[in-house]
């Protein structure tokens, strides 16, 4: 059987896994490809720790370059993340006329473009199904199952830490820094884990969508970016008590001549399907012309699932060189000459439903003030509600609004955070978005 040589670059918790799905399920693996997927090479800074998988030592190296310049090596898998090495690698594997598998979203979000570029000249393939949603086939759907549709919008639960401490928070009353400790634990977290909550991690997965979904470049600095960090169990009660749910939600809707591209802590109805997407778990909403309504829910974070979508990607790339392609399918979904550039709409111009709670002082014609403030800059409430709290001088007041303009709504709450009945800063948390399915499944 013809042997198909593999180098793999990281060998953590994701590397593990690919060994372990390479070793344990050989046979399989084999049976689908027709050839044997071989590992050649498995790089790391430590060869030495035991990671619990069976692994023929002589295949463990120190030096990354080893496994992008052997002639031997047909698919370089990188799984090192960070930027700068793994950039260098990647290119060099390219140069080398190696095919490249990566679950680098950080790394395809900001030099996607290089990397495709030096691709297509080489003629390689470049498979990245893990950098995004984990074990969900969400590139390969909308590169090749969903690709007779003009795709309306893609929305997701993209990131599992995130999910899994919003949920910790919701279930349990966790503070936010014991939540966050024990996904790390879990394994979830990226090494840096303030990309997880601030957002970023979800923004560079959104930004791989949006260019894949539309056929056009994004810049990552286009993408408005809104963390966890500030969500409190008390707004979340009061979500859950308005019969909603907060997820961080990345959202893309192609808006005829321009795209919205945006990830935010964003209140889901409970009727919504992304409302029961908990813990780790990851979920996908594409919206399509032919298709309607598609939503794709698993594990999003953790070592097995993460290695499925990489060996996936390895058993393409080898049927591809066992029939002698590459590029079968255009790296970005898009043929070349056919990725456009689409304007990105500004924050300010979005439109959406609101939730507020301000704190301020319990005394008559407060409520009068707030509402004649959100009314002059054309927002409209849906409902108010104060709890009654005869000890305390300032009370939570929490509104939820019609859909407003995020820049008349942001104008609106500098205006009431600076009045004297109001105490700190106004939370503001989007609800939902217009065109979502509630109910359509
Ligand atoms: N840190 C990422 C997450 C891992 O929490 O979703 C998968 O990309």
């Amino acid at each position: 059987m013809r042997q198909i040589n593999v180098g793999i670059i990281g060998f953590g918790t994701v590397g593990t896994g690919v060994v372990k799905l390479l070793t344990e399920s050989r046979e399989l693996i084999s049976s689908r490809i027709g050839a044997e997927l071989h590992i050649k090479y498995v790089a790391d800074l430590d060869i030495e720790r035991d990671r619990g998988v069976k692994i023929d030592k002589s295949v463990l190296v120190t030096d990354i370059d080893t496994v992008v310049s052997d002639p031997c090596v047909d698919i370089v898998v990188e799984l090192i993340g960070g930027e700068t090495i793994a950039k260098t690698a990647i290119m060099k594997a390219i140069e080398n006329g190696k095919h490249v598998v990566t679950a680098n979203k950080a790394l395809l979000a900001g030099a996607g473009k290089d990397i495709f570029s030096a691709a297509a000249r080489a003629k390689v393939d470049v498979g990245f199904e893990a950098s995004v949603a984990g074990c969900i086939p969400i590139i390969k759907s909308i590169k090749e199952s969903l690709s007779a549709n003009h795709i309306h919008s893609v929305s997701g639960i993209l990131n599992g830490t995130c999910n899994y401490i919003l949920t910790k928070i919701t279930s349990e009353g966790t503070v936010f820094s014991q939540a966050l400790e024990a996904a790390q634990k879990k394994g979830y977290a990226e090494a840096d884990p303030t990309l997880d909550i601030e957002g970023i991690d979800a923004a560079h997965k959104l930004a791989i969508l949006t260019a894949l979904a539309y056929g056009m470049t994004i810049n990552l600095d286009d993408i408005y970016v809104e963390g966890i960090k500030d969500i409190t169990p008390e707004d979340i009660k009061h979500a859950e008590h308005l019969g909603y749910r907060v997820k961080l939600l990345a959202i893309s809707k192609f808006v005829g001549d321009a795209v919205e591209a945006r990830v935010h802590p964003t209140m889901i109805p409970f009727d919504n399907l992304f409302a029961s997407v908990n813990d780790s778990v990851n979920a996908v909403n594409v919206n399509g012309d032919a298709i309607g309504d598609m939503f794709f829910v698993g594990k999003g974070a953790g070592m097995m699932p993460t290695a499925s979508a990489v060996v996936s990607d390895l058993i393409d790339i080898s049927r591809n060189i066992l029939s002698c392609t590459s590029q079968r399918v255009p790296l970005l979904s898009y043929c070349d000459e056919s990725i456009k550039t689409i304007p990105v709409l500004p924050m300010d111009e979005i439109l959406s439903r609101y939730y507020f709670r301000f704190t301020a002082v319990d005394r008559p014609g407060v409520l009068s003030t707030i509402s004649g403030i959100l009314g002059s800059y054309g927002i409209s409430i849906k409902s108010v509600q104060q709890a009654e709290d005869k000890n305390e001088r300032h009370v939570p007041i929490v509104i939820v609004t019609g859909p407003a303009r995020e820049a008349d709504v942001k104008q609106a709450i500098t205006d009431i955070n600076k009045l004297p009945i109001t105490n700190g800063k106004a939370v503001l948390i989007r609800i939902g978005i217009e065109s979502w399915p509630e109910n359509s499944f």
